[in-house]
This record gives structure tokens, sequence and C-alpha cells, in this order.
């Protein structure tokens, strides 16, 4: 079960990057992050107009002249303080990642980062490569991988329910972009622009969620080649896409594939994971993610719930599980999980202390670079009409 009693002396001094007023994603960012106690929030450069960033600083409860017009002002002198920040999250439009993650580092910060971590394998290898020096994390929110089920899954996949692994289905396909809204709507119009999204939109928006999924799952996976197929159904996302499809070869026999779409008319958001086994299948779909389906050939299909006795009682598991079997709880937890974790992880690297590091899952940089990786190669193979390109 949950640990409320993990208690630091003092919280850790957090701050915000982006996640200003109005944003998608900066609210989950600061409830999960002050959920268990863990963090503080302290500062923040939260938005792209100066004004803004203030008023809603203020709103937050911020001394304003922690409420920054520009994160490289909050980094100067926030390093001047005795009670400075000492971690940050980067809830900022894509473009921004590589360099504000590079310059928290360098101002001796560890960093909880959106995904995709930047742009190319070669700079998230050097956020990891600065991340090592300093002696900080590098934290990605991936936010749907604290949910306790997928850690059953990922139980389940080690303990040998499923048998050998054969087919890995992958998929996040919404149908919210259906048509062009982005002509009204900013959050969209930077996803479908090339300088501020990067080299794709679906791929990296969403398909890198349901793909490290996979990697939580089946964490020995390794992906030996692929084949992707992109096409942008609203022609003005052009060079982007607004649909996916990839097949996957792993290595050892495997065989995978991931859809993700922003066009797939009528869903809410359809992230699934489907992995097939030898005996026995699981499926899980972020809509309902209390339940795990588990599918034993010739038996009647299972539906696991959540908080239960019977599931693997290990961790990360067990520690995602904050209140008994029957009660809702959603992303908010899951992130809150997340959150808890970045915060231990940021503490034992404070400590040196490797043992606790290396048995401490968390999304972690390595998630970081292999979000990219995916992107980088779907987008070689796509590109090159659709060849199968090697992953290394
Ligand atoms: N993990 C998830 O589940 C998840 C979900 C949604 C978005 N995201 C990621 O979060 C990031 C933000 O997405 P969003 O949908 O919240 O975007 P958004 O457009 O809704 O909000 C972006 C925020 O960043 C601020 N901002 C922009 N440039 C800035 C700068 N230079 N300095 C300071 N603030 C700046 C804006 O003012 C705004 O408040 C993206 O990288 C996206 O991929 C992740």
């Amino acid at each position: 079960m949950f640990n409320e009693e993990r208690r630091f002396e003092q919280p850790i001094r957090w701050a915000m990057i982006g996640g200003g007023r109005g944003s998608q994603i900066g609210y989950i960012h600061r409830t999960a992050a002050a959920r268990d106690g863990l963090f503080q929030l302290v500062a923040g450069a939260f938005d792209i107009n100066a004004e803004r960033c203030v008023d809603f600083g203020k709103n937050l409860g911020l001394d304003t002249s922690r409420c920054y017009s520009d994160y490289k002002v909050m980094l100067e002198e926030e390093s001047k303080r005795e009670d400075g920040i000492e971690a940050v999250s980067i809830a900022t439009p894509n473009k921004f990642h590589y360099e504000m993650c590079k310059d928290a580092l360098e101002a001796n910060l560890h960093v909880i980062c959106e995904k995709p971590l930047c742009f190319t394998v070669a700079e998230a290898e050097e956020l990891k490569t600065l991340a090592e020096a300093k002696g900080k994390i590098i934290g990605v929110m991936y936010g749907y991988t604290g949910h306790q089920m997928v850690h059953q899954a990922r139980k389940m996949i080690e303990n040998g329910d499923l048998g050998d692994i054969r087919i890995i289905n992958m998929q996040f396909a919404h149908g919210w972009h259906s048509e062009e809204v982005e002509a009204n709507d900013p959050g969209t119009k930077w996803r479908v622009s090339p300088e501020v999204a990067g080299p794709s939109y679906v791929l990296g928006d969403v398909g890198t969620h349901a793909f490290y999924l996979a990697e939580v799952m089946v964490p020995d996976l390794e992906i030996e080649e692929l084949m992707c197929s992109r096409q942008s159904f609203v022609k003005s996302r052009s060079p982007l896409e607004d649909n996916a499809h990839v097949m996957i070869h792993f290595k050892g026999g495997v065989v995978g594939n991931l859809w993700a779409s922003c066009v797939n008319a009528g869903a809410i958001h359809e992230q699934k994971i489907r992995i097939v086994g030898s005996k026995a299948s699981i499926e899980w779909w972020d809509e309902h993610p209390n339940q795990l389906s588990y599918e034993v050939q010739g038996k009647p299909k299972q539906l696991l719930d959540r908080g239960h006795g019977y599931l693997y009682n290990e961790d990360p598991a067990v520690s995602a599980n904050r209140i008994g079997a029957g009660h809702s709880v959603g992303l908010f937890e899951s992130w809150a999980n997340l959150y808890h974790r970045f915060a231990l992880a940021m503490e034992a690297k404070n400590n040196d202390d490797t043992a606790t590091l290396e048995d401490l899952w968390y999304p972690d940089v390595d998630a970081g670079i292999e979000g990219v990786r995916l992107i980088e190669k779907c987008v070689e193979s796509a590109d090159n009409g659709c060849k199968w390109v090697a992953y290394e």
C-alpha cells in the first residue's frame, strides 16, 4: 500500500516553466507535485506573457517577486537565494524543452520535463550526459505509467503468466482533431507547426505514450527494425502527420504495431495496449485505468480490478495503491505517484544513494531518449517511402 508517512524535513523547493493560465497540462503538474507534500511550488515562469505570468502566480499564492517573465532570469535570480529552487518542471510547447532542460541542469536543478524530451536523440543524449555530470535527475512526464494496473501487467509478464510474449498492439488514437480545429485553437496550432512541435505531431504527442506503456510492461524489449506510414488527412498539417501506423519487429521475434492518430473520429482517447503471449493476453485502456483484462486461452475473460488482494503485492504496483478496491482513482493519482517517485529519486541522487536509485522505477531520461528515438526512426522510415529502418 502507498506510504503517506514518507516525508522530507523540508519539501523540495520547486518551480514551473510553462503551464500557465489556461494551459492544458499545468494544473495536473501542480496538483500532482503538491499531493504528498514532497514538493512546494515557490517560483515560476509560467507564461509567454509576462503580465499574465505574474498575475497567475500571485493568484496561486506565490510571492510576485518570484513570478518571472523569463525563465533564464528565474534560474539566475533563484540561484542567488539561500532558499532558491531545487527542481523545475518544464511544461511549455516542445521546441523549448531542450534549451530549458539544459539551462536548468546548468543551474544545478533537478528537471522534470514534458514529452517529447527534445527533437533529436543527439540532444537527448547530451542532456543525459549533462545530468550525470551535474548529479541531477531528469524525469519525463509519461503520465499514464503511474497507474497500478500498468505495473500489475508488468509483473504478470515478468512472472510468465502470459507465456512467451508474441505480439504487442499499441494505440493512442483520439478523434479530437478530425477537423482543422487549430484555426481557432493556439494549443493545437503549435502542435501542427514543425518549428514548435518538432519532426512529428501525433507520433510524438500521443504515440510515445502508448509506446512507453509497452516499455514499462515489457522492459526487456528491444526494437530491431520498424516501418512507418504517416499522413495528414487535414492537408494544411503537412508535413506533420495527423495519423501514423508503425510496424515493429523486436529482437527475439516479438512483433508489434502502433497506431497514433488524432483523426479517429468519434474516439475520446482510445489509448490501449494489448500484449499477446503464448498462453494468455492482457489489455489495458486508459479510459478505464482501474481494470486490466486478462484473457487465458480457453477460459472466460477476467477483468482484474485495482486495489485487490489477488494482485501482485510488489513495488511499484503496490505503492501505487492509494486506497482500497472499489474507489475510483484516475489520472491525477497516476501523476501523483510519478511525482512521488521523482521526489524520491531526487533525494536519492542528492545523497548519492545509488542502491535506492537502482531499485527505484520512474520515467527517467532513458525513457525520454527512447521516445525521441522512436519519433526519429518513424520519421526516417515514413519520409523514405515507408522503408524498413534498422533501429540502433
Ligand atoms: N504528459 C502528458 O500527458 C501531456 C499532456 C498534454 C501536453 N503535454 C506536453 O506538455 C507540453 C505543454 O503542452 P500544453 O498542451 O499544456 O500546451 P499549451 O499550449 O496549452 O500551454 C503551454 C504553456 O506554456 C507557456 N509558455 C510557452 N512558451 C513559454 C516560454 N518560453 N516560457 C514560459 N512559458 C511559456 C504558455 O504561455 C502556456 O501557459 C507539451 O510539450 C506537450 O507535449 C503532455
